[in-house]
C-alpha cells in the first residue's frame, strides 16, 4: 500500500500543474501508465492561445471560444479560463518555457475560429517543451512523486473500506504495476484524475495510443456525470500516409496561410464553404474536407503552403517540414495529403470551476474533464490552457479545503482469488480493432440514428464478452484498457443517440437543425 497527501494520475499539463501548485505544501503521487512524457501533452503543436496581442481582448477570445462551441459552453467558465490565461503563460514562461519571440515580444501565431494572432508557441512543437519544463520541475521537488508505468485500474472508493461506511469518498486507486506483474493500491484525501481524452476509440486519432478513456471509464464506473461525449473533436489535416497514420499537421500551417486544395484540379474549395475559408472553426472545414473525399471518392485532399518562401516554412514548422522530408514530401514545394482524424474529447467529467466531480475528495481537470469551456467544439490552442487552468483550480481548491478532507481509512486490497490468468489474449486485440473500426465508420464525422444505433448493438454484444474476460482473467494493461475504450465508445454512442440536433462536432442527417435552445447531455450512473 502506498500513501500521499494527494495522489495524481495523469502526468500531462493538467496533472503536473496540479502537482506543482501543491508540493509547497503537500506530499504528492503522480501516475502515469507508460513513460512520463506519453500523453497528448508532448504532441502538442500549435500552442496556447492567450490574450496577448495590442487589440485584443479577453471579449474577444471569449466570443470565439462561445462561438466555435456553438453557443453550449458555460460563459463563466470561459470568462474564468480566457482571463487566466496570460498568467498561465507567465508561469510557464518561468519555468522555463522557450516561447518564441519577436522582438522583446512572444511571436503569436494564427488558428481557425481564433479572430486575432493568439498562439503562443515553441515552433511547431510547443507541447514537447512544455512537457518538459514541467517535468523537469517536477522532477526537482522534493515533495513530488513521479511512478511511471503504473496503469490504474479503477477508483477505490467507500464500497472498497474495510468497514463499509456507505459515504461514497474516493480514496484512491488500484494500479497495476507492470515491472512487478501485480495490483497496488495508492491512497490519498484527495485524488486528482488528469488522465487525457479517449481518442483511440477511433480508427484514426491523432492521440497517443494511451487515449484509451481510462478516467472516464473509471469515474462513470465509481458514480460520476458524464457530460457531453458525442463531441469528438476531428482535426482537419492529419497527414495522409500508408505507413504513418497519426501524424498531425499543425493548424497553424492554415492560419499562417496554408491553403486546402483538391488534388488533380488544385480548386481551393474552403470558400466555397465558409467566408472563413481555411481558418473556420474545425468542425467547419473538418466536415468540408469529408465532403470533397466522399463527393469525389478522393483518398485525401491537398494542404499546400509552398507559395510562402521556402525559409518562411522552414523556420515556422522545422519539425513538420524535417518529419514529412523523411516521408519524401517536401512542404516548401509539395502540397501536403491530409484527411481529417479524430483529435479531442471534449466530453467528460463534470467538473465546477475548482475542478470538483460529483464524488467526495475526486477531482479532475484537462482533457478528461467537462469544465464547461469547450461546448460543442474546443476553439484551437484552448485545450492546453484548460489543463494549466484547471490543474491549479483544483490544486488551490484542496490547499484551501484540507482540513475537511479526512485521511482514508483503511481499504481493502485487490483481490485475485477468483482469476486465472488468461489463455486467449487475441480476444483483446480481435475486440480492440473491432470497437475502433466501427467507432470510424458509424460514428464519425456526419452521423445517422440508424448508424449509431448499429454501433450500440455492437457495443452490447462486446459488453458481454469483455465483462466475461475481465470476471475471468487476471489483469493486464490491454485488458484495462479495452475495458474502458468499450466504456467511452459507449458513452459516446449514448450521447449522440440523445442529442435530436446537429451543434458543433455532432453532425446527423436526421436532425440536421440547431435547436434554439443550447443543453448539455449528461449521463448520471
Ligand atoms: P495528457 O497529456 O494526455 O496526459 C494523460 C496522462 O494520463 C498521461 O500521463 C497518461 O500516462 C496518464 N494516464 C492515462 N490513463 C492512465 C491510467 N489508466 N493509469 C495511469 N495513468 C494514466 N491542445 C492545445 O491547446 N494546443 C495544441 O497545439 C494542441 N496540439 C495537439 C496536437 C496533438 C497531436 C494532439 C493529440 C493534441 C493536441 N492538443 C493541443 C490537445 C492537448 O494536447 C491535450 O488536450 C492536452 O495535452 C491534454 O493534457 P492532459 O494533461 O489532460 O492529458
Ligand atoms: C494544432 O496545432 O493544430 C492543434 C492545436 C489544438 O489542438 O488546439
Amino acid at each position: 500500500m502506498h500513501e500521499s497527501d494527494i495522489l495524481i494520475i495523469g502526468s500531462g499539463a493538467a496533472g503536473l500543474t496540479a502537482a506543482l501548485n501543491l508540493a509547497e505544501r503537500f506530499k504528492v503521487t503522480v501516475l502515469a501508465k507508460g513513460a512520463m512524457n506519453e500523453g497528448a501533452t508532448a504532441w502538442a503543436q500549435g500552442g496556447v492561445a492567450a490574450v496577448l496581442e495590442p487589440g485584443d481582448t479577453f471579449d474577444s477570445h471569449i466570443e470565439d471560444t462561445m462561438i466555435a462551441g456553438a453557443g453550449l459552453n458555460d460563459r463563466a467558465t470561459v470568462e474564468f479560463v480566457v482571463e487566466n490565461a496570460p498568467a498561465a503563460i507567465d508561469r510557464l514562461e518561468k519555468l522555463g518555457v522557450p516561447f518564441n519571440t519577436e522582438g522583446e515580444a512572444l511571436h503569436l501565431t494564427r488558428e481557425g475560429g481564433h479572430s486575432h494572432r493568439r498562439i503562443v508557441h515553441v515552433n511547431d512543437a510547443t507541447g514537447w517543451a512544455v512537457q518538459e519544463a514541467l517535468l523537469n520541475a517536477a522532477r526537482a521537488h522534493p515533495n513530488i512523486t513521479l511512478v511511471a508505468d503504473m496503469v490504474v485500474i479503477d477508483l477505490a472508493t467507500s464500497r472498497h473500506e474495510a468497514r463499509y461506511s456507505g459515504a461514497g469518498n474516493v480514496w484512491g486507486v488500484y494500479a497495476f504495476n507492470r515491472a512487478a506483474n501485480a495490483v497496488e493500491l495508492f491512497t490519498a484525501r484527495a485524488t486528482i484524475l488528469a488522465t487525457g481524452g479517449a481518442g483511440r476509440t477511433y480508427l484514426f486519432s491523432t492521440a497517443p495510443r494511451g487515449a484509451t478513456g481510462d478516467g472516464i471509464a473509471m469515474a462513470w464506473r465509481a458514480g460520476c456525470r458524464i457530460s457531453n461525449m458525442e463531441f469528438m473533436q476531428f482535426h482537419p489535416t492529419c497527414l495522409y500516409n500508408l505507413d504513418v497514420k497519426n501524424f498531425l499537421i499543425t493548424e497553424a500551417v492554415r492560419g499562417e496561410g496554408g491553403h486546402l486544395k483538391l488534388p488533380g484540379t488544385g480548386h481551393r474549395f474552403m470558400p466555397d464553404f465558409d467566408p472563413r475559408a481555411e481558418l473556420a472553426p474545425r468542425d467547419v472545414v473538418a466536415r468540408a474536407i469529408d465532403h470533397e473525399i466522399k463527393r469525389l471518392g478522393l483518398d485525401y485532399v491537398h494542404l499546400d503552403i509552398s507559395h510562402q518562401p521556402p525559409e518562411f516554412v522552414r523556420t515556422h514548422f522545422p519539425m513538420i517540414h524535417e518529419k514529412l522530408l523523411g516521408l519524401g514530401v517536401d512542404m516548401t514545394t509539395q502540397p501536403i495529403p491530409v484527411v481529417p482524424a479524430q483529435h479531442y474529447t471534449c466530453g467528460g467529467v463534470v467538473i465546477d470551476r475548482a475542478g470538483r466531480t460529483d464524488l467526495p475528495h475526486l477531482y479532475a481537470a484537462g482533457e478528461v474533464s467537462q469544465s464547461g469551456l469547450h461546448g460543442a467544439n474546443r476553439l484551437a490552442s484552448n485545450s492546453l490552457l484548460e489543463c494549466f487552468v484547471f490543474g491549479e483550480a483544483a490544486a488551490d481548491d484542496i490547499s484551501a479545503n484540507w482540513g475537511d478532507l479526512a485521511p482514508p481509512p483503511a481499504i481493502r486490497p485487490w483481490d485475485e482469488s477468483r482469476v486465472t490468468h488468461s489463455d486467449e489474449e487475441v480476444v483483446i486485440k480481435q475486440n480492440w480493432t473491432e470497437i475502433r473500426r466501427f467507432m470510424w465508420n458509424y460514428v464519425g464525422i456526419v452521423r445517422s440514428t440508424k448508424r449509431l444505433e448499429r454501433a450500440a448493438r455492437r457495443i452490447d454484444m462486446l459488453r458481454e464478452e469483455v465483462n466475461d474476460y475481465y470476471g475471468h482473467f487476471r489483469v493486464t494493461p490491454d485488458l484495462i484498457e479495452l475495458r474502458n475504450l468499450l466504456e467511452s465508445a459507449d458513452l459516446i454512442v449514448r450521447s449522440a443517440l440523445h442529442r435530436k440536433e446537429s451543434r458543433g462536432l455532432h453532425y446527423t442527417i436526421d436532425y440536421p437543425e440547431t435547436l434554439d435552445a443550447a443543453i448539455d447531455t449528461v449521463l448520471v450512473p
